[in-house]
This record gives C-alpha cells, structure tokens and sequence, in this order.
C-alpha cells in the first residue's frame, strides 16, 4: 500500500488500539467487536484485523450494494484471498480477477444452475441417512465434524463423481489429510511470515500437496477413458466437457485447482450451517415442532425460511472483502485506490432497521418475503457471490430432514453455544453438542419435495 493509500485510509474513524489487540478481539467476539465499533464510529469505520492492510468496514445497505454492483475492475477479490493460494493454485476462481476470473467462472457456472441440483438429490439425503444411522439413543455427539464427514461424501460423490471403491476411499483419505494439515495454526503462521508464494515453494509443503494431487490426476486420467463420460452428471466430468469462449477445454492444472477450491469454499462452510441450524433448532422447540409440522404436510416452505434465518443470524463468515482498484466514493467519502474494502455481513444481518428484534429467531421473518439482494448476503453478492449459494442450501434442505424426522436430540448445556471462530468461519461454540434422547417413529415414508 503507497504512503498515500495509507494515510487517506487513516483518515477514516476507527480504534487506535494496537493491530494484535484489534484482532484478538475480533476474533474473539466478530459480531460484538463490528458493533461496539459502529456504535462509535458509525456505518463506516477502519479496523486493522489481518497483517496486510487495515480494512475499511461497510455495513450499510446502499454501500454494499454500490460494492456488489460496481465493476469487477474496480472491486478485485481474489487478492484479498491470496492466503489460499497455496492450498488452491493459481487457477482457482477464488483468487483471480478480471478477464482470467470470469472465465474460470464461465466454465463453473452451468455446472451449478439450480435445476442441476435435483439430479444430485439422493447423494445428499442417502450421505445423510448412512451417517444418522450411526447414532446411537444415549449418546452425546458433537455434530459439526459428523455433519463434515456428509460435506465430504457429498462433495466427493456430486463434485467429484466419485462411485464407492478403493480409489474413493483413497481420496479422501488423502483430502482429510492435507486439509488437517492445512488448519494447524503453524501452518498459518508460517504462511504468514513467507508470504503465499514463497510458503508455496517450500520443500515440506510441496509434500504435503502431493499425495492429493497424485490421486486427482490419475482420476482425471481414469474419467477422460470412460465410455460413459457424456453421460455423466457430476461437476468434475461437466467440466471435463466444458469449453470456453475460444473452445479451449480446461487444463489437468486448472481442474485440480478449481475442485480443491470447490471442496475448501463448500464442505466446511455447509457443515457449519448445518450444526448452526440444529444448534438452534433444539433450543426453540416451537420452532422446531411448526417445522416438523410442515414437512409431514408436505411442504417444505417452513424449512426454507429456517435455513435462511440461521444464515442471517449466524452466518459462516463475517465479512467479504474487496481491494479497490481506482479511487472510489463511497457514502459521499472518498476511498482510495488500493484500500480493503470488507462488507460486514454480520452488521448487515443484526440492523434493527432491516431485521425488527435482530436477536430474535424468527424463521416467519422469511416465509412469504425473499430476502433483499444487498441486506440478506451470507454468500456475498455481485459478480463473486458463492457459485455454490443454490447447491449449499439444496443440500441443507435434503440433510435436515433427514435428521430432524429420525431423531429427538438435545442441547447437552441448554445455554445457546458460543460463536466461536474456526480459522476464518463462524462456528458453534461447542461444534454443536447434543444428546440423541430418542428415534422418532417415521411419520413419512416419501422424502418430501424439496425445491432447489
Ligand atoms: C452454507 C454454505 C456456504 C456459504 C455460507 C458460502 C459463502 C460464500 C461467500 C461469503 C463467498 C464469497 C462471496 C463474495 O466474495 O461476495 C463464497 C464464494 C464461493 N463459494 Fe461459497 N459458501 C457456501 C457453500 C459453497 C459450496 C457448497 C460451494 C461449492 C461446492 C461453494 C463455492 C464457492 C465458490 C467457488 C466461491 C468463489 C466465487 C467467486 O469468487 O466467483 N460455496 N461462498
């Protein structure tokens, strides 16, 4: 950042409190630390939470919309991302900008259209069941890394096309491990003093990289040899299938890139959700029962609006982030070129004005009304919002069911858990504690429809 960008950014109010202080806070309390600093500062104040520069945090809802649907060349996001570049390569659609991002995104995109979600239905709700089978009456579960074991089978069956066998077991015995590599904290901090690029070239890390890769090269080589490729509906051979504006196929690389950015962006993320809806599912029994209700009447309206209240009450993550290309305005100030720009969704998602009673857990809040483009934006907005926005909420309303029908759990500390911060993702406190009270006798014997 030029001495310029750094002093006109230092001009926006904000705390004088140290960097590591700010971002002890933050990260200890990410929806209180925002709105004890909006309540001093009002709706557009800076913060200095990561290393590289300070942000410059948004929350009202005429600025973010100005962010969402200003111009990709002003509002770059994939350098705000660089921290995974490592882990997801340099073709990921996370970490690019401009021309090289909206080709990459081109080629996703068919892939995820709502209507292509209805063919990876039983994946979802049969990855489920096997799972829910597994609990037994009595016993106390934490559900978040359960709820992470479907992500995966879901990821590893609908996105990767993987059929069970010796080769399935293997990936992803070999994802689970670089993952958990990947979230120890000295790897973040390493990662930090190096820099991506450099931490990216380093002995022990291209090691630990390679294993996964070696299994997914030698899918890609299996599924370009099968006879049945056009056939086939998983994303992995969709994008095997897909061409450019130039007719030009995607490379092994950039495959490898986008399905490792695809599992990171979608399997934790969705798993939260999930143990942030039972978490509080369990702890409003009205709630729970009107639901209930719902789904044996067939309809799955009231299950919809659940989902979309957890996801503003308790969204995954609390801000997206954006560097600013050319000096902008902004709310009648000027921000300079080069800033950091973060949308706070989690000030967006507890305004009195847009949400009466913030706090309160209200599914009714969503059930004739659709939320607004630019004030309900747990997947972001504009031309980076989540690709995997329709497939998260499909697989959410096949696996609830699945649990909430089969199953009376309960809170094994009444109180609601914490919002505890997991790398960069907001999750229960106690990854979701419960206790199986008992098997519910099925009142349904057809899944209900569920809308993509
Ligand atoms: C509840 C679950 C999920 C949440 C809360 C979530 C949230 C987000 C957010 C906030 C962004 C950044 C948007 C922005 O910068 O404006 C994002 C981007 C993205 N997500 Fe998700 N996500 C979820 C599930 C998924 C799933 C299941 C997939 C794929 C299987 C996925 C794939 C992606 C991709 C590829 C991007 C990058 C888009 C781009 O840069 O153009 N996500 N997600």
């Amino acid at each position: 950042m030029s001495t310029a960008t750094a002093t006109a950014t230092s001009a926006f109010p904000g705390p004088t409190t140290p960097r590591p202080l700010q971002a002890m806070r933050f990260f200890r309390d990410p929806f209180g630390y925002f709105q004890q600093m909006q309540a001093e500062y009002g709706d557009m104040f800076r913060v200095s939470i990561a290393d590289e520069k300070p942000w410059i945090v948004l929350s009202d809802p005429d600025h973010i919309k100005q962010v969402f649907t200003g111009s990709p060349a002003v509002y770059h996001a994939g350098k705000a991302n660089s921290v995974l570049l490592p882990l997801l390569g340099d073709h990921s659609v996370l970490l690019l900008d401009g021309a090289q991002h909206l080709r990459q995104r081109k080629l996703l995109l068919p892939a995820f259209h709502g209507e292509r979600m209805a063919s990876y239905g039983d994946v979802m709700r049969e990855a489920a069941e096997r799972e829910v089978a597994k609990w037994r009456v009595g016993e106390e579960l934490r559900l978040a890394p359960r709820l992470q074991d479907v992500t995966l089978e879901v990821i590893m069956r609908a996105v990767f096309g993987m059929r069970d066998g010796a080769e399935m077991d293997e990936l992803s015995r070999r994802l689970v491990k670089l993952l958990d590599q990947v979230m120890r904290p000295r790897t973040f901090v390493a990662l930090g003093l190096l820099g991506p690029r450099r931490f990216r070239e380093l002995a022990y890390v291209k090691k630990q990289l390679a294993p996964a890769d070696e299994s997914l090269f030698a899918e890609f080589a299996r599924r370009r040899q099968a006879t049945d490729l056009a056939e086939r509906d998983d994303i992995l051979s969709l994008l095997m299938q897909a061409t450019d504006e130039d007719g030009n196929p995607m490379t092994d690389v950039e495959l490898r890139d986008e399905l490792m950015t695809l599992l990171v962006a979608g399997h934790e993320t969705t798993a939260t959700s999930l143990s942030w809806t039972i978490e509080r599912l369990i702890r409003h029994p009205d709630v729970l029962q009107k639901l209930r209700d719902d789904l044996e009447a067939g309809s799955d309206a009231y299950l919809d609006a659940v989902i979309k209240e957890v996801l503003r009450l308790r969204p995954v993550l609390p801000v997206v982030v954006r560097d600013v290309q050319e000096d902008v305005e902004i709310g009648g100030r000027a921000i300079p070129k080069g800033s950091r720009i973060a949308c706070s969704i989690t000030l967006m998602h507890r305004n009195p004005e847009i949400y009466p009673d913030p706090e309160a857990f209200r599914p009714e809040r969503f059930l004739d009304t659709q939320p607004g483009t630019y004030t309900w934006i747990p997947f972001g907005g504009g031309i980076r919002r989540c690709l995997g926005a329709s497939f998260a909420l499909f697989e959410m309303k096949q696996v609830l069911p699945a649990i909430i029908e089969q199953l009376e759990l309960a809170p094994v500390d009444p109180s609601d858990e914490r919002i505890a911060r997991r790398l960069i993702t907001l999750t229960p406190g106690s990854r979701a504690h419960v206790r199986v009270v008992s098997r519910r006798s099925a009142s349904r014997t057809e899944p209900v429809t569920v809308t993509a």
